[in-house]
């Protein structure tokens, strides 16, 4: 069977894809890249937006007119799998497989059967699953609890993926040690709320640690970074920022989504936290990580944000002062309470928030990014960038960095990096070497690698 995987959505997605990869390989399959090699194309889909189910839509009227004309597997896993919504689809468009987020270890009895296969259980087992590590990545996720337990009213989530259930301590540490055996450098630490970690319902595990304690644990297993998402404000607690200064490994990164600026908003969307409180977590994670990272999420035109709200959000925006931010247009997501209680904003008061949010956005991630300008980095390579002769990757803190290929430096690796030049977006660096100083370039490609760093030809 050769078979391909088309991954939407969130890293949790990936880290799914990945395990049901590892089972198809295990069950004799050959992976290839393309939807016209394939006999099996299966689709791990997402639901927390329209467009991601848009674009399912379109990618499965494609297969099914390729079913028509040749043996064809249509498989969906994934958040959508599990909504009524998303099998509605799955019907339409002939579906052949469709694993909901807790049944994907029924991969293989799936491809036994010779007939159509749904299965939308929560099987608690898949915690006990310990995917092989990924081949020669430097960077690997590594899923610590599944669902949510929290009913933000915007939010399908919790519909798509159950109520939380944390992994036990053991499980994620065997998975770990199985990473940095193949050689993985960078992991995160996956779930919708880590805070919560080891409080499912609320009440606390026996046996299981805090999250901080578990960054604490993981932390000195010897892998050399540490990050995680994503945060829910209202479990942050201060010993997280506590650890994550104690602990070297954990990188200086927070994801702690606000969502929104307005305790008006707040409360429609049942975030359970204020701003205020908010305001109070940052202020934490400033005082023990001064030099930290801050990313956040936030849903523009919820249903009744007034121009006032919108403000608040504006101007929370300034307080914090974030690194960069990931921006939604609210979308109605049926089967959520939001979207039978609330009338949806019109579309163009919430495009034209977007675009004053994406200004700001801007304004703040130039302005924060700039500060990193003639450090030196520790970054991550994945290997070549868009750009020849240049490598690719992240720092510690998240930035995506371009850097030429140098003698001692010229494939994936974890390297020293000096900052010369920053965009809003992007970071572009040249590798040093233990002494601070530049390590030449391949000869080849010194003169393209020199203009490349200049911010004048990134527009
Ligand atoms: N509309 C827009 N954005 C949403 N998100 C979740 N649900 C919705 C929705 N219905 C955003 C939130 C969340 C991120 C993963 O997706 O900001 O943090
Ligand atoms: Fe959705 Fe809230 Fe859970 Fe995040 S924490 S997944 S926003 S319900």
């Amino acid at each position: 069977m050769k078979a391909h995987i088309i991954t939407y959505g969130c890293q949790m997605n990936e880290y799914d894809s990945h395990l049901v990869q590892s089972q198809l390989v295990s069950l004799g399959a050959d992976m290839v890249d393309s939807i016209d090699e394939a006999d099996f194309v299966l689709l791990n889909t997402c639901a927390v937006r329209g467009k991601p189910v848009d674009k399912v839509r379109s990618v499965l009227g494609q297969l099914r007119k390729e079913k028509a004309v040749r043996p064809l597997v249509i498989g969906m896993m994934g958040c959508l799998a599990q909504l009524e919504e998303g099998q509605q689809i799955a019907r339409k468009f002939e579906v052949d497989v469709l694993l909901g987020p807790g049944s994907l270890l029924d991969i293989g009895a799936a491809l036994e059967s010779n007939e159509r296969f749904w299965s939308l259980q929560f099987k608690d087992e898949l915690h006990d699953h310990i995917p092989p590590p990924p081949v020669g990545k430097l960077q690997a996720h590594l899923t610590i609890m599944r669902g949510c337990d929290h009913h933000c009213t915007y939010c399908i989530v919790p519909t798509t993926r159950g109520p939380q259930v944390s992994r036990h301590p053991d499980q994620i540490l065997r998975e770990l040690d199985s990473l940095l055996g193949a050689g993985v450098r960078e992991v995160t630490l996956l779930g919708q709320n880590v805070n919560a970690y080891g409080f499912d319902a609320g009440a606390k595990l026996a046996g299981y640690p805090s999250f901080a304690d578990l960054l604490r644990m993981v932390g000195g297993s010897g892998i050399e970074r540490v990050k995680f998402t994503t945060s829910h404000p209202m479990n942050f607690t201060e010993d997280v920022a506590v650890a994550m200064s104690e602990t070297p490994a954990v990188c200086d990164f927070v994801h702690l989504p606000v969502q929104s600026g307005s305790d008006r908003v707040l409360r429609r969307m049942a975030r359970e936290y204020s701003r205020e409180k908010y305001l109070t977590h940052i202020g934490q994670i400033k005082k023990h990580l001064p030099d930290a990272v801050l990313a956040t999420d936030i849903i523009v035109g919820f249903p009744g944000e007034t121009e006032e709200d919108f403000q608040d959000t504006l101007s929370l925006y300034d307080e914090v002062g974030f690194d960069s931010a990931y921006m939604f247009i609210y979308s109605p997501r049926p089967g959520t309470p939001s979207y039978k209680h609330f009338q949806d904003l019109p579309r163009e008061v919430k495009t034209e928030r977007l675009q004053r949010l994406i200004v700001k956005q801007k304004e703040w991630s130039a302005r924060r990014n700039a500060r990193f300008q003639g450090t030196l980095q520790e970054v991550l390579l994945r290997g070549d960038a868009y750009s020849a002769g240049h490598l690719e990757g992240h720092t510690r803190g998240n930035h995506p960095i371009v850097v030429p290929r140098a003698i001692g430096a010229e494939g994936a690796g974890l390297y020293r990096a000096r900052v010369t030049a920053t965009t809003p977006h992007m970071f572009y660096g040249e590798l040093v070497g233990a002494d601070g100083q530049a390590l030449p370039l391949l000869p080849n490609l010194a003169p393209e690698a020199a203009g490349l760093t200049s911010p004048l030809m990134m527009v």
